[in-house]
C-alpha cells in the first residue's frame, strides 16, 4: 500500500495529493491543467488567457473532457482598481455556468467574489504575498489561503517575506487552511510545509518544464539550464515587485529604475505581456518579462506532469520517513 498525505486541503478539494499548481498567464490551458488533475494534484486555467467568455467556456469544457471527474479550477485576477474589473463579470458568469469546482483568486480583495461563488457552490482559494492580506481574505470568507513567499515566480509582493517565515506564521494566525507557495519545487518542502501546519503547497516555476506546457522547447531548455539565481525582481521602485528571468528586457527595466525614472510611459514598451507571449512562441528568452522564480533550481529535465508530481511525492514521503528517525 502506498502511503498518501491526507490534509484539510485534500479533503476540501477531493484531490489525491496536497499539491496545487498555480494559474500561469498564457500557459495554464486545458491540456496542462487536465494533466495536473490526472496526476492527482490540482491546476487552474488562467481566465485572462481566454478573455472572451466563449473561449473560456470552451477551454473549461475541453479540460473537463481531458480530466474526467478530476477536480480542476480557474485562476481569476482581481485588479486592485474596481473600475478595471468590469470584464471579470463575464468570466465569473462562465465559471458559474460551467460549475467549476474552485477558483484561485489573486490581486485585489476577493470580498465581492466570495458571496457570488458561495451561492453557486464554488470554492474560493485566495493567493496573497503576506499574512496581513490573508487576514482580510479570511474575514471575507474564502475557503483557503495560498501564501506565496519572496522566492516565487511572478508577484511576491512588496514586503518580500520568505516562504519559510510565511509557512510557519500563516497557520499560527489563520484558521483557514493555508497552502504554501514560492520557491517550492522539491517534495521535501511539502513535508516541511505540512509539519509547519500548512495543508498543502503550490508550484509554478517548477512546472514550466512540463511536456504538457505548450511553450517552445527552447524556452523550457532555458529553464532547465537556469539555476534560479538568474531570477531578478524588477519594478521595486514602484512597489510592484515582479520576479522574472534575468534577460535583456528585465535588465533594461532595472537600468531605468537605477536611473530613478518612474513614469509609466518610459517602461510601457518593456512591460507588455505580449513580449512574454512571443518568447513562449519563439523560444527566444532574451525578450519579455518572463515570470520565473528561484525554484528553477529544481527544474532540471523536461518531463510529463505525471512524472514530475510522482517524483515530488516520492521526495515528500522520503522526507516524512526521516522525521521518526530524528526523534528520541
Ligand atoms: C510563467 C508564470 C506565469 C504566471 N502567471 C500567473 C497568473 O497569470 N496569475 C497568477 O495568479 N499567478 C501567476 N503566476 C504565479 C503562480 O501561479 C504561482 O503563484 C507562483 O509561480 C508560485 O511560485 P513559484 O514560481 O516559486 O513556484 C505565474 C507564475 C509563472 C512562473
Amino acid at each position: 500500500m502506498t502511503i498518501k498525505f491526507k490534509t484539510r486541503i485534500t479533503d476540501l478539494l477531493g484531490i489525491e495529493h496536497p499539491v496545487l499548481c498555480g494559474g500561469m498567464m498564457h500557459l495554464s490551458d486545458a491540456k496542462y491543467v487536465a494533466a495536473v488533475a490526472n496526476a492527482g494534484a490540482m491546476g487552474f486555467i488562467s481566465a485572462l488567457t481566454f478573455p472572451d467568455p466563449k473561449q473560456l467556456k470552451d477551454e473549461i469544457q475541453k479540460c473537463r473532457d481531458l480530466a474526467g471527474n478530476k477536480t480542476f479550477g480557474v485562476n481569476l485576477y482581481i485588479s486592485p482598481r474596481d473600475d478595471a474589473n468590469s470584464r471579470l463579470d463575464n468570466l465569473l458568469s462562465v465559471v458559474r455556468d460551467e460549475n467549476v469546482a474552485v477558483v484561485e483568486t489573486a490581486g485585489g480583495n476577493p470580498g465581492f467574489i466570495v458571496p457570488l461563488m458561495k451561492e453557486a457552490g464554488i470554492k474560493v482559494i485566495h493567493k496573497v504575498p503576506a499574512v496581513r492580506f490573508a487576514l482580510s481574505a479570511e474575514r471575507a470568507g474564502v475557503d483557503a489561503i495560498i501564501l506565496v513567499g519572496a522566492e516565487c515566480g511572478g508577484h511576491p509582493g512588496y514586503m518580500m517575506v520568505g516562504s519559510m517565515v510565511q509557512g510557519a506564521e500563516g497557520p499560527q494566525k489563520l484558521s483557514t487552511p493555508v497552502i504554501l507557495g514560492g520557491g517550492i519545487g522539491h517534495g521535501s518542502q511539502l513535508t516541511a510545509a505540512l509539519t509547519m501546519g500548512c495543508e498543502g503547497v503550490l508550484m509554478g516555476t517548477r512546472m514550466l518544464i512540463s511536456e504538457e506546457i505548450w511553450a517552445h522547447r527552447d524556452y523550457k531548455q532555458r529553464i532547465v539550464e537556469g539555476t534560479g539565481l538568474d531570477s531578478v525582481v524588477v519594478q521595486t521602485t514602484v512597489k510592484n515587485h515582479h520576479r522574472v528571468l534575468h534577460n535583456e528586457t528585465s535588465e533594461a527595466v532595472l537600468e531605468l529604475e537605477r536611473q530613478g525614472i518612474k513614469d509609466y510611459e518610459s517602461f510601457s514598451h518593456l512591460l507588455s505581456g505580449s513580449l512574454a507571449y512571443k518568447a513562449y512562441v519563439s523560444g527566444d528568452t532574451d525578450q519579455g518579462l518572463l515570470d520565473y522564480g528561484q525554484s528553477a533550481c529544481f527544474a532540471n529535465e523536461i518531463a510529463p506532469v505525471q512524472q514530475i508530481i510522482s517524483q515530488f511525492m516520492d521526495e515528500a514521503l522520503c522526507a516524512a520517513n526521516r522525521i521518526p528517525t530524528l526523534l528520541r
